[in-house]
Formats: C-alpha cells, sequence, structure tokens
C-alpha cells in the first residue's frame, strides 16, 4: 500500500519504519527542515531499540522523507496524522497541529484517501477533523476520517507496534475500515511473524494480532482510558506502598499477593518515585478535561495525579530521613529519564527530584546512560555535575540516589558502592535492589513500601576509613 504519514515524532517515525517493514511505501512528511535533513542523512533522531535497523533496512527504498504533504497526500491510500498534540496550561490539549494538517490535506485529495488520526486525542477529533477537511474543500465522497490509537511505548516502541496486544481501529463505514486492516495485515494474519529478518518480539512464530472494529470515538475513549487505567495502577500501588511503610509491611510481597490474582495482574505494580514521560501525565490531565467538558466528575483522575505528585515529596522525605539536613550535602544521582530504556526527560520525576535537591541546596553529580544530553539542557550551566558512568557518579557522595530503573543499575556492585561512598547510604527509588542483599553489603538502604536498612555499624565504620582517607590526603 502508499501510505503517508504526517510527523516525524515518536509515534509518527516508529509507524512509518514498521509500515515499511510491513511491505508497505511510506512518505514520512515533517516540516522540520533539520529534523529531514538528519533522517535523510541516515540520523535516527531518538533513543529506540530496533529503529535504526529498520531506518536503515528501509530508508531510501520503501521509506521516503519529504517536507511536501501535498505530494504525500496525493500519492497516499491511507494517510496518519502523528503530529504533536501539547497540553494547554487547564489540563486540555492543543490540537492546533491536527487542525491545521487536516486543513491542508483536504486541499490535496483528488481520489479516495483514509484520514487516520493516530495522535493520542480528545474524542470528538474525529469529528472535528472531517469538519474542518469539508470547510477546506475536500468532497465528502473522497474521504473518511479513522481513529487508530496508538499504544507503543518509549524504548520497546518498534516491538510493541509489531507485537501489539490489540490494534483498534475505529471507522464510520465499511470501506473505511477495511483500507486500515489492510496496512496491518501482515500483523493480523501473523504472515509478519513467519518472516526470517523479522524484528524479535516476545512471541513464537504462530502469532496473530487482535484487529479491533469499533466507533471512532470508542476508540478515541479506549486511548485516553487505557492510559489513565494504566496511571492509576501505578498510583494505587504507590499508595498501598505508602501504606506498608506506616504498617511494616512488604509491597513486593503485597504485589505477589495482588498481583497474583489473574483479574488484578502482576504489571504496571511497581512503586516508585511516581510515574512521568509524555504520555501519563498529560493524557491523565487531558481526559479529565474531556470529562469536565461533558459535565461528568471523574475525581478519581484528580486522585491518580495527586498521589502521583505526592510520591515525589515522599521521595525526598525519605532522603532527609536518611542524611538528616540537605544543604551542602553531595547526592549521586543515578538516572535522570523518565523512565529505562529512553533518552526522554519529558515529565521525568528524576529531573523534578534533582531540581529539588538543588534547591535545597544540595550538590548533585548525576549519571543517566541515555539522558543525560537531553538534561544538560534542562539545568543552569554548572548546577549539576555529569560523570561518565555510575561510580563516578557516587564517588565521595553523601548517599547514592536511583531515580531511574535503568537495568545497569541493579547490576552494580555493591562492594564497590561502599567503597566509593562517603556514607553508606543508598536511597532507592526503583527498588532495585534486595534489602537483604544491601544489609549484607553493609548499606544503609532505603526504599520504596519496604522496611529501612539502617546498620549503625555500616555508618561509622565507612565515616571513619573516609576520615582517615581525608586525613592522610591532607
Ligand atoms: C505509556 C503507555 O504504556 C503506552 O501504552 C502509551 O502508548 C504511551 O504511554 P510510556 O510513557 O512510554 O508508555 O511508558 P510506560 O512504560 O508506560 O511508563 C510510564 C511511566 O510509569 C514511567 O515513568 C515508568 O517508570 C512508570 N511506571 C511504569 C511505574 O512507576 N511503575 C510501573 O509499574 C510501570
Amino acid at each position: 500500500m502508499k501510505i503517508g504519514v504526517v510527523g516525524s515524532g515518536y509515534v509518527g517515525l516508529v509507524a512509518g519504519a514498521c509500515f515499511a517493514e510491513l511491505g508497505h511505501d511510506v512518505c514520512l512528511v515533517d516540516n522540520d527542515r533539520d529534523k529531514l535533513a538528519a533522517l535523510q542523512a541516515g540520523e535516527c533522531p531518538i533513543h529506540e531499540e530496533f529503529l535504526p535497523e529498520l531506518l536503515q533496512r528501509h530508508r531510501g527504498k520503501r521509506l521516503h522523507f519529504t517536507g511536501n504533504l501535498v505530494d504525500a497526500v496525493r500519492k497516499s491510500q491511507i494517510i496518519f496524522i502523528a503530529v504533536g498534540t501539547p497540553p494547554k496550561d487547564d489540563g486540555d490539549v492543543d490540537l492546533s497541529y491536527v487542525e491545521s494538517v487536516a486543513a491542508d490535506i483536504a486541499g490535496a485529495i483528488d481520489t479516495y484517501k483514509v484520514i487516520v488520526e493516530k495522535s493520542t486525542v480528545p474524542v470528538y477529533t474525529n469529528t472535528w477533523v472531517r469538519r474542518i477537511m469539508l470547510l477546506n474543500g475536500a468532497p465528502p465522497e473522497l474521504f473518511d476520517v479513522a481513529s487508530n490509537p496508538e499504544f507503543l511505548r518509549e524504548g520497546s516502541a518498534v516491538a510493541d507496534f509489531l507485537y501489539p496486544d490489540r490494534i483498534v481501529v475505529g471507522a464510520q463505514t465499511a470501506r473505511c475500515f477495511a483500507l486500515v486492516a489492510e496496512a496491518y495485515r501482515p500483523l493480523t494474519d501473523g504472515s509478519y511473524y513467519e518472516k526470517s529478518d523479522m524484528i524479535p518480539g516476545p512471541v513464537d512464530g504462530h502469532f496473530k494480532a487482535r484487529l479491533i472494529e469499533t466507533s471512532t470515538k470508542s476508540a478515541e475513549l479506549i486511548k485516553h482510558a487505557s492510559n489513565a487505567f494504566l496511571a492509576m495502577k501505578i498510583s494505587f500501588v504507590n499508595a498501598v506502598a505508602s501504606m506498608c511503610e506506616v504498617v511494616g509491611a512488604d509491597v513486593e510481597q503485597v504485589c505477589e499477593g495482588i498481583g497474583s490474582d489473574s483479574r488484578i495482574g502482576r504489571r504496571f505494580l511497581r512503586p516508585g518515585v511516581g510515574y512521568g514521560g509524555s504520555c501519563f501525565p498529560k493524557d491523565l490531565l487531558a481526559f479529565r478535561a474531556v470529562a469536565r467538558e461533558s459535565g461528568l466528575h471523574f475525581g478519581l483522575l484528580d486522585e491518580v495525579a495527586r498521589v502521583n505528585e505526592d510520591q515525589r515529596h515522599r521521595f525526598l522525605r525519605k532522603v532527609k530521613k536518611a542524611l538528616w539536613t540537605l544543604k551542602g550535602k553531595k547526592l549521586g544521582v543515578l538516572g535522570l529519564a523518565f523512565k529505562n530504556g529512553t533518552d526522554d526527560i519529558r515529565e521525568s520525576p528524576a529531573i523534578a527530584i534533582v531540581k529539588s535537591l538543588l534547591k535545597e541546596g544540595c550538590r548533585v553529580t548525576a549519571y543517566d546512560p541515555a539522558a543525560m544530553k537531553r538534561a544538560k539542557e534542562e539545568f543552569p550551566a554548572g548546577s549539576v555535575k555529569f560523570a561518565s558512568d555510575a561510580y563516578e557518579a557516587i564517588d565521595g557522595a553523601d548517599a547514592c540516589l536511583i531515580l531511574t530503573e535503568w537495568e545497569d543499575f541493579s547490576a552494580l556492585d555493591l562492594r564497590r558502592m561502599k567503597q566509593l561512598l562517603r556514607y553508606p547510604i543508598v536511597v532507592d527509588g526503583r527498588n532495585l535492589f534486595k534489602p537483604a542483599l544491601m544489609e549484607a553489603a553493609g548499606l544503609n538502604y532505603y526504599s520504596v513500601g519496604r522496611a529501612d536498612v539502617v546498620s549503625t555499624r555500616a555508618t561509622v565504620t565507612s565515616f571513619m576509613k573516609h576520615a582517615i582517607e581525608e586525613d592522610e590526603a591532607a
């Protein structure tokens, strides 16, 4: 098929590369000339597993980059709109980019096309896109508008696209649904999974992706409701973790117990410093705005956001509990990205926590395997030091703080960690370590929803060691 994708951000770029992987001819449109030039020159602008391979495999063959929207629309049977939908101050979503693309597409339509909303948008966007296209002169018989929300996660976006739990297509006509379904056929008939050079995923060769046909409004709601539900699960477990801390229970045991109920499930029950990223915080607010505008009070969503915000403050209180005063303390921070596997720092709890620590007068040395380049732009020059690995970040620090769930951090050598730290203190906002292991390593360990490990002997020994070293150095 001939497919156009408008917008080469996370969703557009991954969808474009994956549609090319499924055998389609894809034209990826963007109006950012620098981005286009970089893509044309073979660069991959985001840190995403398998994306560089896909771009390399299909660029210039089945995947083309262009700034010419009219040309791309004329060549394509389906046009996916994947432009940004940033949040406004009131939590509502700014749909002006979607509107402007819809108006431009309207002027270019010459044969029947399906326009697909792929960006995360509130209910009624489909109706508005159709209305805008009609107002801009698109003949009604020459187009349909479908909703096909994207559920990919950053860090595993390519695998999520190619091995989806479900593909949701909201369409008003059978013709429109059939065309969008056709674009995904190699996934729904399973033929993609029989290819020898397929991108590896979580299933074996006999997988067939599930296609769900809905109305356009239902498809729009499915996306917001899915993200709100997952955010709710995280806030729920974070609230349970706080409860565990108060009553002296262990959140890992509690999660094992509740997650084993197949109606609840084990996934998205990891307590921590709260959710971040470009989706959950924004989508939750947008969903709440939709409810408000529809005259509904969906107070549960307020509580989900409140618990999430509180989780950062709770972490800061833990740091204070471990170190008493903060002013002048030297902290080694591990992790800046909003989660592992990505260089994205949008709405990252780690960035918010570091900013609060700086306000308290702490000196921070940070390390992140992928997000340091982006993070450097977030802090005033010189306010945060950046280390070239985790050990360098914690060298001589009064405490090590773990803020992102990178696998590399859980493989750190605990003996070396203890030797490098000035005080043997680890405050872990992602529960990467088993408390018993930390105790055995002589570290004082504060995590989420589990008992603190505090060994006076470890503190005294380590403090004396460093005092002697400092004396010798003097
Ligand atoms: C999310 C949705 O998962 C995806 O379906 C949607 O298309 C976009 O939004 P993403 O933002 O990439 O994806 O990240 P996700 O893996 O969902 O994690 C979001 C945040 O929740 C991260 O900050 C992560 O650290 C946090 N999280 C996740 C937890 O704190 N606990 C968990 O159990 C799971």
